[in-house]
């Protein structure tokens, strides 16, 4: 039998296998789920086992295991690195969830749970096509190495380090992601670029201790009035960032990238529909693809400070905080734009006020070449199995892990997605669809045996 034939035959295992890991709330961010992010690493080492992986262990970071697996006997086959990751982000708001997220359900051809999507349906998608491969033909048409991290919804903090100390069993001629969606369910998609991040926080304080607002208010300058306007100036009103030499590294997009990415059946038409924003915004003499994906940005994710409960409250606080993140584009360096906003925060900061910014995380952006062998044979395996060749985009998201192996490994990756632009990632009521849970085995399969026929 067949890899294919096995796969089609083992569709309902495939199915009960994603609820097993899907049941498992493995929220990387939260302590209290520490617990369940390592059931969910020691859940896929029997999975990997079972599909018949070799060399499958657990290694511990200063933060959530790493698991690793290979099978290295295709004798003069290339080696590809499989990357997924296997935590989740948290459930809030919970009451706008139509099922429980960690009860994964099935409503009109779609799996609902917390990480169907991101990243869990797209690991199985590779488990299970090893699985179809090795059950049904006892090897593998490519050399295999398997990587899944717990914390990539937390920045991949601790991977880097992990990926140095074991350069040797990274060792492979590409690198394989599905952590990316397709634009629709007969357009397959693949990614070669995406955006670095580099997230911050900023505090103001103004004085010791939150005080009487009638005793004090109009003699001391109030911190979130003051941090508002610290914030008013990290843009101009056409939405271009003013933080001194924040465009200087980045790299243009050439004409030609311009035009192609002008050929995206995406505009703001679509960005409103699937928003429901009023009105586009930002650099006018961008286009919003090119906005969204090729572009760096700076975003307020969140501001606090003083009183937010119920009713009044008189009160002159003291302090008040805002989380920023930028998107950045290559060849921008995390640290180095953190930097800068930083002096530039503390240069315009008034007298009245104390300014601290404090480092939450870093990842670097990636552009991928497109016209390796590996990306042949993506591109092949896709049309195979959709009917269709895929385009080629970039995207806003981040995937730290991208540029690490470009940076520490000098390994490209291809980013073969399979989810959809409203699967709902990070949101309530996350889903995958099966259908492209299936296809996304079956043309992983596909890849596998293509990638394979490459010498
Ligand atoms: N899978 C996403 C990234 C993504 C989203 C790629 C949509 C392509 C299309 C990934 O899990 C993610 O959410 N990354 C974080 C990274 C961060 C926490 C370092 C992101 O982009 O916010
Ligand atoms: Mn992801
Ligand atoms: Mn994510």
């Amino acid at each position: 039998m067949n890899a294919i034939a096995y796969a089609h035959d083992h569709r309902q295992e495939a199915d009960d296998r994603l609820r097993d890991l899907l049941s498992i709330p493995s929220i990387s961010t939260l302590p209290e789920n520490r617990e369940s992010v390592e059931l969910a690493a020691r859940w896929l080492v029997e999975e990997l086992k079972g599909a018949g992986l070799e060399n499958v262990t657990i290694s511990p970071t200063k933060g959530h295991p790493v698991v690793y697996a290979d099978w290295l006997h295709a004798e003069g086959a290339p080696t590809v690195l499989i990357y997924a990751h296997y935590d989740v982000q948290p459930v809030d708001p919970l009451d706008e969830w139509e099922t429980s997220p960690f009860d994964p359900t099935l409503r009109h051809g779609n799996l609902y749970a917390r990480g169907a999507s991101d990243d869990k349906g797209q690991l199985m998608v590779h488990v299970r096509a090893l699985d179809a491969l090795l059950q049904s033909t006892g090897r593998l048409p490519v050399n295999v190495r398997v990587l899944f991290e717990g914390e990539e919804e937390i920045g991949s903090v601790h991977l880097d380090e992990w990926l140095e100390a074991n350069r040797e069993r990274l060792a492979a001629d590409v690198a394989l992601i599905s952590d990316s969606h397709i634009l629709s369910p007969d357009q397959p998609t693949i990614v070669y670029g995406l955006r670095g991040l580099a997230y911050i926080e900023v505090h103001v304080r103004s004085a010791k201790g939150d005080m009487h607002s009638g005793t004090y208010g109009g003699a001391i300058h109030n911190p979130i009035q003051a941090l508002c306007e610290l914030i008013s100036q990290l843009h101009d009103e056409e939405g271009h960032i003013t933080v001194p030499g924040f465009y200087d590294q980045v790299v243009p997009l050439s004409e030609a990238e311009r035009r192609e990415m002008a050929r995206v059946p995406y505009g703001e038409a679509e960005l409103l529909a699937e928003t429901g924003a009023l009105k586009a915004w930002g650099e006018p003499e961008y286009t919003v693809t090119e906005r969204v994906s090729a572009r760096p940005t700076l975003e307020l994710n969140g501001i606090w400070g003083g009183f937010t409960g119920q009713g009044a409250k008189t009160v002159l606080p003291a302090k008040a905080s805002a989380k920023i993140s930028m998107r950045l584009v290559p060849d921008q360096d995390p640290w180095q734009m953190a930097e800068r906003v930083r002096r530039y925060l503390r240069a315009i900061a008034p007298p009245t006020i104390e300014v601290d910014v404090v480092d939450l995380h870093h990842g670097y952006g990636a552009l991928v070449p497109t016209d390796t062998p590996a990306m042949q044979a993506a591109s092949d395996a896709y049309e195979e199995v959709f009917g269709n060749r895929p385009i080629f985009v970039r995207t806003g998201g981040s995937i730290p892990v991208v540029s690490s192996l470009q940076r520490l490994l000098g390994l490209d990756t291809v980013l073969m997605g399979f989810g959809l632009p409203d699967d709902n990632l990070h949101a309530p009521n996350e889903k995958f669809n099966l259908n492209l849970y299936h296809k996304g085995i079956e043309t992983a399969i596909a890849f596998y045996e293509k990638y394979g026929r490459v010498s």
